[in-house]
Order: C-alpha cells, then structure tokens, then sequence
C-alpha cells in the first residue's frame, strides 16, 4: 500500500482513472501531443483520513509560465476574495504594520484589495505570467514556490506574517512538510494561517469525481486538515463552509494553543464522521456513481449525435480534463468548448484536443445543447448566457447526476 504522504499512513486507494494529461496543459496545434501523463488515482489515508492521489505529477510540469488559470476569470470568485481581504483588513491586519503573504496569488485578485488599503503584503506564486498580471495592479509578487526554503527568505527581508493566506493552492502541495516548515519560520507568534479549499464532504455528497486530477493532490476535510495542521506542530482552531467552486471550506489554523477552537469545528467533526468520511464504504460508492455518471453522460451525448442535436462545452476547466479522458469524450461528440480564458482560447484541451473558442463563438449559432464543465459557476454563467436559453438552449450537467435543464 502506498504511504500517506501527511503523516506516513497506509492508503487505501479507491479510484483509478488511468493515464491522464496534466489538466491546465491547454496546447497549441502544434505542441498537441506532447502532454505530460500520469497514473491518475485516488485513495484515502486509513489514519489521517487524508484524500490524496497516489502519483504526484513534477511540479514544474503543472506551474510555468504558460499557466493559464485566472482567478479574476469569475466575478463570484472575484467578490467572494475581496469580501474576505475587508474581513481580514478589519480583524487579523488591523494591528500596527500589518504584514500578509499569500502563497498561491495568482493574478492578484485577493490581494489588489490588501493593497488599495496600504497594507504590506507579498504574493508567492511560481507562475509568471499571473505574478505579471498582480503587478499591472500594484500587487508584489515574488515568483517562486513557496516552500520552507522561500518561507525563510520572506521572513528575513520582511519580518514576520500577521496573516499567511492560501485558497485552492496548499491542495495542490504535496510537499506539506516543507509548507509547515516554512510556515514556522514565518507566521507570527499569534498570526494565523487561513487555508481554504474544495471541501471533500460537498465533492463526495455530490459525486463531484471531476475534482479529482494532478492539481488537487489533495481533498481537505476538516477532520484530516486537524490532522494534518496537528502532525506539523499547529493546531486548527476554527472552520468556515463556503458555498464558492461547489462547496469549499475555510480553515484556521494557529500555532497550539494561541487561539480556542471553535464550536463549529466540533459540529462539523462530527457531521463528517456521519457521513462516513473515513469509512470504505463511502468511497466505494463515491467510485461506483463516477462508473454511472460516466456511462449515462457516453449514453446522452451519443443519443444526441444520433439525433442530430449540436452539442457545445462550455468552461474549459482544469477539472474538465478527468471528465473528457475518462468518459472518452473527443470533438466528434463536443467540437469546441467556449472559455472567457484569453490564454486558453485557440489552443486545445489537454489530451482529448478539442479547440478552445471564446464565449462570442457560443451564439454562432447556438447550439441545441451546452455541456456546462464549469458547474460550479453555474449561476454566473447561466445569468451570463440567458440568450442561450430564450433561444431554447438546453443545458447538459453532470453534478451531481447526469441531468439537462
Ligand atoms: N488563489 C487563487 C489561485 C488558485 S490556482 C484562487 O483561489 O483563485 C493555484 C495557484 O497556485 C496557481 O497560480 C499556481 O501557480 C500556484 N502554486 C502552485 N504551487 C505553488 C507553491 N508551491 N507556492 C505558491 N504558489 C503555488
Ligand atoms: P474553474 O471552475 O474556476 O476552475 P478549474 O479550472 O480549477 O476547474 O474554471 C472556470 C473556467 O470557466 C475558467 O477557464 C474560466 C471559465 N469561465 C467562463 O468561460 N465564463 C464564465 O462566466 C466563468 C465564471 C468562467
Ligand atoms: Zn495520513
């Protein structure tokens, strides 16, 4: 059995999806082909409970230049980040020379807040082109992995973190020991370290197996990210759901015994264990709906075809990478994906190689159907194409079951 990579465990691995491309490899005509594969696969630790994958993808396979999320890419997401920074800029940074690091900063949609305001701050990411991105907007950006190497220098050149802020970043880190470390060395005696994340109790509720490929090594649940902050030397004190990316969670940790934990913490400790979070079974049903949604999304989208009916996708997500190579499903069923991304469009998906076009190729004509990947902007998105369905557009989804609206 392989070895949990938090805290040495065994792990019980309960899904494999096969060789699969690293999923934000968007290529060009010309590089299609030269993806990177791994062994995409699942298991959960049988003592930390932690959800992990149990091949790790070379980091600099997944972080360069050319990574093409943007966070800015939503306007939920772009609000959910700005609320928080007030938040913080009223509590946790309202002391004397506040000092934040975000580790994961992508294009600097957090914290171009943090800086309007004039607090000090630094964003850590290793992709250049989103650090370029922070700095149009006045955000200071080091380029870099942060890890306890990079952690050591910060802290030497800019003195001790009030706050260490990371969303939908530390998931992607297999290497915790080394974040922990330098957390240590850079964390303020009674700073805090704010992580949030996809939350694993909305992902397997909702049979949302997309979650699962090379960027999410892991899936945090509040009972392993105690675990885990527990291993490391701090302790988590507090968590909070939030309803962004299809359930996420907000977790607080400190160093032990700095702040009292939290009465929701405890209820949600205990939600988790109801619903079999650290029990096999669960698992085993979570694999056997990704067998059914798979097979009943093959069955639409071939019946479509048959039909006649046009089918286009819509939001070339990272996470849509496992669902289009697992499935099978290639341009004859889907011929292109609409995708806001500048950086993503013209290019193709990884792996399967369906064109990438921009949302202004969606009413060219309309399509019968649209295969919404992006399911965790629903909302957003649907508002945004309200044409799509005044004109009789349907929308295919498969979160939580295989279903059209
Ligand atoms: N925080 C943003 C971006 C998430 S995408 C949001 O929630 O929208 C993940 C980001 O983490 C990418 O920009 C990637 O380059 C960065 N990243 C990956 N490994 C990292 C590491 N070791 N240190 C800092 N950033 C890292
Ligand atoms: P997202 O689901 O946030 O993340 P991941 O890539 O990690 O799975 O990606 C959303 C994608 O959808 C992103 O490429 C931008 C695109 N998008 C649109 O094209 N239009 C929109 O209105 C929104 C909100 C997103
Ligand atoms: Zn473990």
């Amino acid at each position: 059995m392989a070895k949990c990579r938090i805290c040495g465990g065994a792990v019980d691995e309960f899904f494999d999806f096969g060789r699969q491309p690293v999923s934000d490899s968007f290529v060009t005509p010309e590089t299609a082909g030269s993806e990177f594969y791994f062994r995409l696969a699942a298991g959960v630790c049988t003592n930390c409970t932690m959800v992990q994958l149990l091949e790790e993808v070379p980091r600099e396979q997944m972080f360069h230049e050319d990574y093409p999320y943007r966070s800015s890419g939503s306007s939920v997401m772009h609000r959910h980040f700005e609320a928080f920074a007030h938040r913080l800029l009223e509590t946790d940074l309202a002391g004397d020379d506040p000092f934040i690091v975000e580790i994961g900063s992508n294009d600097g949609t957090m914290l171009k807040t943090v800086q309007k305001a004039g607090v000090r701050h630094l964003g850590v990411d290793p992709s250049a082109q989103v650090g370029d991105f922070a700095r149009a907007d006045g955000v200071r950006v080091r380029t870099a992995f942060f890890e306890d190497a990079t952690a050591r220098e910060i802290a030497a050149s800019d003195g001790p973190a009030d706050v260490i802020f990371s969303a939908n970043t530390t998931s992607h880190i297999p290497y915790m020991d080394s974040i922990f470390r330098g957390v240590d060395a850079l964390l303020a005696s009674d700073g805090v370290l704010v992580l949030e994340d996809r939350y694993l109790g909305s992902i397997m509720e909702q049979n949302a197996f997309d979650q699962i490929y090379d960027e999410h090594f892991y899936l945090f649940s509040v009972s392993s990210v105690r675990a885990m902050a527990q291993t490391f030397g701090f302790e988590l004190v507090d968590v909070e759901p939030l309803t962004v990316h299809g359930g996420s969670m907000r977790y607080t940790i400190a160093r032990p015994g700095k702040r009292s934990p939290s009465t929701t913490m405890t209820e949600l400790l205990a939600r988790e264990r109801a619903q079999g979070l650290a029990s096999p079974q669960t698992y085993q049903r979570f694999a056997a709906g990704v067998r059914r949604s798979c097979g009943e999304l093959m069955d639409l989208l071939k019946d479509l075809r048959a039909q006649g009916r046009t089918v286009v996708g819509y939001g070339a997500t990272a996470k849509s990478a496992t669902v289009i190579n697992y499935c099978g499903i290639g341009p004859e069923l889907v011929p292109f994906i609409c995708d806001s991304t500048e950086a993503k469009q013209g290019r193709l998906t990884p792996g399967s190689h369906i064109p990438v076009r921009p949302p202004a190729a969606f009413s060219e004509p309309y399509p019968d159907y649209a295969l919404l990947f992006a399911w965790n902007h629903v909302e957003e998105i649907m508002a945004k194409e309200q044409g799509f369905r005044d004109a009789g557009g349907k929308w295919i989804l498969y979160v939580p079951e295989v279903h059209v609206v």
